[in-house]
């Protein structure tokens, strides 16, 4: 992991991230024509492609948020996704793209370091390239990085964490890549949270998108580890994952499980009590943003586009919202207020004793 990715994530706000360098460079390496483009598309001949990680209600919610700005900005939008993990699926779309000529790709890189090339290729061929989700690497040729502060939100997991083992105990880890920036920054982020703890942290397992082996891989952490006391969820699909694992194992109440998301099965679980606290992102924002940026860095020039939607040194902070069973009904008013669709609702229900 580099040092310099990790030196920019301090002043941590509980509830709104501050923006902070991740990802792109400072000064993102914007080629001379695009950075002083400016093409009068008119919004019919603009189209937007987002690129996922992986078939998964949080995708579908970013999705949610690419199909809305579409809508909203009449701007053409494609949304696409590999089943799991997969970075040849992820290179082999650019390059469909990149061959169509579109006027962005908004890219959540698997691999940085694998998609770095190819995004150069589009950027080359003078499509807006930018990255939702995960970062990219540190000198990338994406122009903006739309996003969590990972490291920051891991710190908040880990420090949530702390709280609910009382400071000590054995904790497993659930995470989708060894690769993806945003699994590395969270488990950092984790263990910088417990440091000063006597928690033990065991080594990330890894199961690639693919909620098949997630749980077989939670199954045995907890079967290995009749001492286990906590469990952290890195990606969406984790904290599910685990609370089935939990329940099965009958352990609800004696495995604390701290997850990372708002999708409806991870809500679910907080209602009942299986998930004791997650780290929810703003997915239908980074979706939403995404298409937006690349409208106006069409209509309006790169440098204009990264001031009107507040970058900050090549970084659009989405921020976070943590819930437990305290926050959720404040949590769902937010949503309202803000109009986020969800298919969940806190009516009728009471939060567990516990
Ligand atoms: C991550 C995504 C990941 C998803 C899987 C989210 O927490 O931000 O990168 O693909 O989980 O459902």
């Amino acid at each position: 992991m580099r040092s310099q990715l990790l030196a920019g994530f301090i002043g941590l706000a509980v509830l709104c991230l501050v923006v902070v360098a991740c990802g792109p460079t400072a000064e993102p390496s914007v080629p001379v024509d695009l950075a002083t483009q400016k093409a009068a598309s008119a919004p019919g001949s603009i189209k937007v492609v987002v690129i996922g990680k992986s078939v998964a209600p949080y995708w579908s919610n970013v999705e949610k948020g690419v199909d809305a700005a579409g809508q909203d900005l009449g701007v053409e939008t494609v949304f696409f996704s590999p089943s799991k993990e997969d970075v040849a699926a992820q290179i082999q779309t650019m390059e469909t793209y990149i061959a169509q000529r579109v006027t962005g790709i908004a890219i959540a890189p698997s691999d940085p370091q694998a998609l770095e090339p190819v995004m150069r290729k589009a950027a080359e061929a003078g499509i807006f390239v930018i990255t939702l989700d995960t970062p990219p690497v540190e000198d990338s040729i994406s122009l903006v990085y739309i996003g969590t502060d990972n490291l920051a939100a891991g710190e908040i997991a880990g420090k949530t964490m702390a709280r609910l083992l009382a400071g000590s105990g054995k904790v497993g880890i659930g995470r989708g890549s060894d690769t993806a920036l945003n699994a590395l920054q969270r488990t950092e982020g984790f263990i910088a949270g417990i440091a000063g703890t006597d928690i033990e942290v065991l080594e990330p397992v890894n199961d690639k998108e693919d909620p098949a082996i997630a749980l077989q891989l939670a199954n045995s952490i907890i079967a290995a580890h009749p001492d286990l006391g906590g469990a952290f969820g890195i990606y969406a699909y984790n904290g599910p994952i685990w609370a089935t694992a939990i329940k099965e194992a009958d352990a609800v109440g004696r495995i604390q499980l701290v997850c990372f998301d708002a999708t409806s099965d991870i809500i679910n679980g907080v209602k009942e009590g299986v998930i004791d606290a997650t780290v929810a992102q703003r997915e239908y924002d980074m979706g939403y943003k995404s298409v937006q940026i690349i409208k106006l860095m069409a209509q309006e020039g790169v440098e204009a586009a990264l001031a009107e939607m507040g970058a900050q040194d090549g970084v659009i902070d989405t921020g976070v919202d943590v819930i437990t069973p305290a926050t959720l009904e404040s949590y769902e008013a937010t949503l309202d207020r803000k109009g986020i669709p969800h298919d969940w609702s806190t009516a009728g229900w009471e939060p567990p004793s516990r």
